[in-house]
């Protein structure tokens, strides 16, 4: 489970009755932060492409010991199924009220010219479409309700536009966007939406995956040897170290919280003071 010695401790009590579903629960950001949810009282509708995976994370957070817990295998590129998970987990959770909008691809790095047409497709598929797909669906359910909080998981790398990220870039820049859209048009019904942009989180899979890909990816702007790409990136941070999993889920939790009754439409940067 995360490490909490990372991000500040969980606040006992501060969503219990509330129920939070996540995209992406499988994943390390996905999993942390429903530990800390789950740490926090609330119940738990998990969503994930990954069964396997999926599994896994439940076994994991059954010993955190959430009151409700509920899986839910899903795509988030199929509407309809979309439309399944929101009415399932509402009615065996007793409603949703708030949604962690986190599943994403990160694809291929390629430069501008040579990237794979797709994979662009892809990755817009999974972290637009998807994305918009799931706010809608939940959002229209909080309407309903007669509220809700949103956080989607955004990036840096849709504010910056890193080098041969063109795909990822490109859909994060919109989630940012969408959030924007979204937190206007559903303020009116009581439901608060807002992003984090998280960077460079380390050690661990995506770590590793991006330095080497960058590696691979043969640009002037890092050198061929993974290990050197990661010195370079830790260099570009003003707090000279990678992110850990474990310092996102405190952000997530303090967006969805009355802590943050006042804020919609922000996108909150977890990245060491980059951007
Ligand atoms: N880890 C980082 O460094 C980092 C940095 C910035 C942003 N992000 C974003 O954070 C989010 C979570 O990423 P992570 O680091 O936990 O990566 P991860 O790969 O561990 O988790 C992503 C999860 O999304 C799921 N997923 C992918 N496509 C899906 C689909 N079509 N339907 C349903 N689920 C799907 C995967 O199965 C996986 O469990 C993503 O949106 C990612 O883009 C991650």
């Amino acid at each position: 489970m995360a490490d909490t010695s990372w991000g500040g401790p969980p606040v006992p009590g501060r969503f219990d009755g509330k129920t939070i579903l996540i995209t992406g629960a499988a994943g390390d950001i996905g999993l942390a932060t429903a530990g800390r949810f789950a740490q926090e009282g609330a119940d738990l509708a998990l969503a994930d492409l990954d069964q396997d995976a999926l599994r896994r994370a439940e076994a994991t957070l059954r010993e955190v010991g959430p009151r409700n817990l509920r899986c839910y295998p899903c795509d988030v590129t199929d509407e309809k199924a979309v439309v399944q998970l929101t009415e399932q987990a509402a009615r065996e959770l007793d409603g949703i009220d708030l949604l962690f909008n986190n599943a994403g691809y990160q694809g291929e790095f390629a430069q501008t010219h040579r990237f794979p047409a797709q994979d662009f497709r892809k990755i817009l598929e999974v972290n637009v479409t998807g994305a918009f797909l799931v706010l809608r669906e939940v959002t229209a359910h909080m309407a309903e309700r007669g509220g809700g909080a949103v956080v989607n998981t955004a990036s840096m790398a849709g504010v910056e536009g890193p080098p041969n990220m063109l795909g990822y870039g490109a859909s994060k820049g919109a989630v940012i966007t969408m959030t924007m859209t979204a937190a206007k048009d559903l303020a009116p019904l009581g439901i608060r939406v807002n992003a984090i942009s998280p960077a460079y989180m380390g050690p661990g899979y995506m770590w590793d995956r991006q330095t080497r890909k960058q590696a691979e990816a043969g640009s002037q702007y890092f050198p061929a040897d993974p290990s050197a790409v990661g010195d370079q990136m830790i260099e570009s941070i003003p707090m000279r170290r990678c992110g850990r999993i474990e310092e996102i889920p405190g952000t997530v939790a303090f967006l969805m919280s009355p802590d943050a009754s006042y804020i919609t439409g922000v996108n909150i940067p977890i990245a060491g003071g980059i951007g």
